[in-house]
């Protein structure tokens, strides 16, 4: 099965075509085409996604990105219908769906027009789903994809399924090296900029939220944190290498740092599966304000510490929310009996939290296989969307009415 998948639930664009076959229980894909166009830079001045400005970012990027999947695709082999007079569109054969179409995509400033040109010479591709993200994520953002899969299935009739975005940074293990089928029950720890949760998985549409933070997600207390340091939009990694600088230092006693500061470990022994990260982010702009408080030069905080004090906050910082990830985990698995634990989500590119987990799975956990997609595809992507689609296109209610299909900003399992 060929499947077309979109993402467009926050600030990366992306359009895919997979293979897809096998058995739900263990699947195969490979990917034919991907092109994915990250709107970061544009977000970074305002220190976070701007959901107006992400929305018209997709809508002027979308059409090209598919352009590209397909292109990719086609040296891979995706196949396309040969009749080009039946396939491709025509002003007068095809009057009523180009009106359709141009109704539907009013709202996203001149894509309509740009992709009706398109149709006239773009023969049909030998695709059997489109796999596109409803939910969660930013409306505004998640409607320029919805619209573009319900576009598409007007022009060449392909059936839409919708995919919860969570589901997608789960199975995003699915395409590693270490292609053997997942264990049930497993256990997923999704960490991102946007979601911070626990799912426990019986089996694959499986699916129970154990625990979600209860404020702030894992990668927006980091870029919070990065903001209070100085550092840019998207902060995580910056934080991410002062910690790792500040632990090199410590362990060559010859330059050991000076500074040790102390952050609270909020709820790490609730009884439940729930997070608290605003506290911690709280904490480090309380700390960051006691040590430049003397300073009365007028620049901003962050200027006023020295490189030694960003780094040893950096690094108690990353060890606060990695102390409290790993215990919340810990108790997941012992009172689940999971057999695979998978981290999903933008935070794994955190090298430290991936060791921490590392070192959990093999001191105490060695039945469990510990699952976690390479750095590509951890980060907001179209192919872990065309995955779940495939896991999903088996189910008899998964295919929309694409008139009835909406964007769910606070879609949950
Ligand atoms: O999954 P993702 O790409 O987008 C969302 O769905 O939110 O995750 C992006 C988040 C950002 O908050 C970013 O700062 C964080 O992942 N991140 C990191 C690291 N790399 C990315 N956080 C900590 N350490 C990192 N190395
Ligand atoms: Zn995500």
């Amino acid at each position: 099965m060929k499947i077309l998948s979109i993402e467009t639930s926050c600030d990366e664009t992306a359009i895919s075509i997979l293979e897809a076959s096998g058995v739900v229980e263990s699947p195969q894909f490979q990917v034919l085409g991907n092109a994915l166009y990250s709107q970061a830079k544009t977000h970074a001045e305002y220190g976070g996604v701007f959901p107006a400005l992400a929305k018209r970012e997709h809508a002027r990027n979308i059409l090209p990105l598919l352009k590209m999947a397909l292109e990719i695709a086609e040296k891979n082999g995706l196949e396309f219908e040969t009749n080009a007079n039946s396939t491709n569109f025509d002003e007068q054969k095809d009057m009523q769906k180009i009106s359709d179409i141009k109704r539907l995509l009013e709202r996203e400033a001149d894509l309509g027009d740009q992709f009706i040109e398109f149709l006239k010479s773009q023969p049909r591709p030998k695709i059997d789903i489109i796999a596109v993200t409803n939910g969660p994520g930013l409306e505004p953002a998640l409607w320029v994809g919805i619209n573009f899969a319900k576009a598409l299935n007007m022009a060449w009739g392909i059936p839409v399924v919708p995919v919860n975005h969570m589901e997608g940074h789960i199975v995003s293990v699915l395409l590693e090296g270490d292609k053997a089928a997942i264990d049930f029950p497993a256990l997923a720890l999704l960490i991102s900029g946007g979601h911070t949760e626990i799912v426990e998985i019986d089996g694959w549409s499986s699916y129970k939220v154990l625990g979600r933070t209860r404020d702030d997600a894992v990668g927006e207390a980091f870029d919070k944190v990065a903001r209070l340091l100085g550092m840019p939009y998207p902060g995580g990694p910056h934080v991410s290498k002062l910690a790792a600088e500040y632990r090199a230092e410590c362990e060559s006693n010859t330059n050991a740092s000076q500074y040790k500061f102390n952050l609270p470990r909020p709820m790490i022994s609730s009884p439940d599966f729930d997070f608290s990260f605003s506290g911690i982010k709280t904490a480090v702009l309380y700390t960051v304000k006691k040590i430049t408080e003397n300073n009365i030069s007028g620049s901003k905080d962050s200027a006023k510490l020295t490189a030694e004090q960003k780094k040893a906050l950096a690094a108690e910082f990353e060890d606060a929310v990695t102390e409290v990830l790993v215990a919340k985990v810990r108790k997941a698995l012992d009172q689940t009996g999971a057999q695979t634990l998978i981290i999903g989500g933008g935070v794994v590119a955190n090298t430290y939290i991936r060791a921490e987990f590392e070192k959990l799975i093999k001191e105490k956990f060695s039945h469990v296989s510990l699952r976690v997609p390479s750095v590509d595809l951890s980060t907001d992507n179209s192919v872990m969307i065309g995955m779940a689609g495939y896991l999903q296109s088996g189910k008899t209610d998964s295919r929309i009415d694409p008139l009835d299909f909406k964007a769910e900003g606070n879609l949950t399992f």
